[in-house]
């Protein structure tokens, strides 16, 4: 399928997904929502893609953030129509039951740091900007910023960092536990898809029930107990192929082949 404002590329069962604004710094606009939410249907029914990562297209920016020039006619409620939309596209790759990892590669701002905080876990260049500056337009996060920055860095400094508008670069981000490895602009991919590698050789359905447990303990577990669930998550990966030759494997001393099964 194409997508008007995204560029996609798939190897070794890898799918990257860069959104292609440049000109506009990657800004999310309708446009790009639309594609990512229908990209997102698309990968979860392809048995080729296993992993993906989300990363920005040119050298200056991941995602610098919702784009500024649709807010001026809104009334509250598309306002509101708005942030739900944003909020749900995410809620679908925060979800997602195959790993989605953010290659943050210059600025992500905004709803572009909502996007990066979106996805399971984030990798940087060394010349990455987070920051949530919707301070300065008179507003507040609308995708999930609010609460999400709160998860990954805490309370206080994610206050700090909302209410001051101040944007961090890749070694606070890193220090900050908002960003897990920064490397060089040239190495961010190959990083990113070294660690998907790993992902991909352990038993899918494993993986699936790891991100599922992990979001409804961040998320206060909303209609649902994380431990609970670990237990019900734990017992269905007893019904798996995979389990058995995990560790079947393990006393034969050999490697597992897991086949997603
Ligand atoms: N929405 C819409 N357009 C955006 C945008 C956004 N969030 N961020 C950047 N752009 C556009 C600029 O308007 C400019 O377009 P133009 O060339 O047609 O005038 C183009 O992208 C390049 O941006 P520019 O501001 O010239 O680059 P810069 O290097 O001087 O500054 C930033 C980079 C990221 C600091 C600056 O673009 C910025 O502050 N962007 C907005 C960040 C923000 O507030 N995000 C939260 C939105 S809720």
């Amino acid at each position: 399928m194409n997508y008007a404002t995204l560029l996609l590329s798939t190897e070794n069962n890898i799918c990257t997904i860069t959104v292609n604004r440049p000109d506009k710094l990657n800004a999310l606009n309708k446009d790009v929502f639309t594609d990512l939410d229908n990209v997102l249907d698309d990968i979860a029914a392809d048995e080729n893609i296993r992993s993906v990562i989300i990363t920005g297209a040119g050298p200056k920016a991941f995602v610098a953030g919702a784009d500024i020039a649709e807010f001026s006619s809104l009334d509250k409620k598309e306002a509101m129509a708005l942030a739900k939309r944003g909020q749900d596209v995410f809620f679908k790759i925060e979800n997602s039951y195959k790993p989605i990892i953010a290659a943050v590669n210059g600025f992500a701002l905004g709803g572009g740091c909502e996007l990066a905080m979106a996805c399971h876990f984030r990798l940087c260049s060394e010349n990455a900007k987070f920051g949530q500056p919707e301070v300065n337009l008179g507003l507040i996060p609308g995708y999930g910023g609010t609460q999400r920055l709160t998860q990954l860095v805490g309370k206080g400094k994610s206050m700090e960092l909302q209410m001051t508008g101040q944007m961090v670069d890749a070694n606070e981000a890193l220090a900050l536990g908002l960003v897990n490895h920064v490397t060089s602009a040239e190495n961010l991919l190959d990083k990113t898809k070294e660690i998907l590698t790993v992902i991909q050789s352990k038993a899918p359905v494993a993986i699936a029930k790891v991100i599922g447990c992990i979001n409804t303990a961040v998320a206060g577990g909303i209609g649902e107990n994380g431990y609970e669930k670990e237990v019900t998550s734990f017992g269905d990966c007893f019904e798996t192929a995979d389990m058995k030759e995990g560790t079947t494997a393990f006393l034969e001393k050999r490697k597992a082949v897991f086949t997603g099964k």
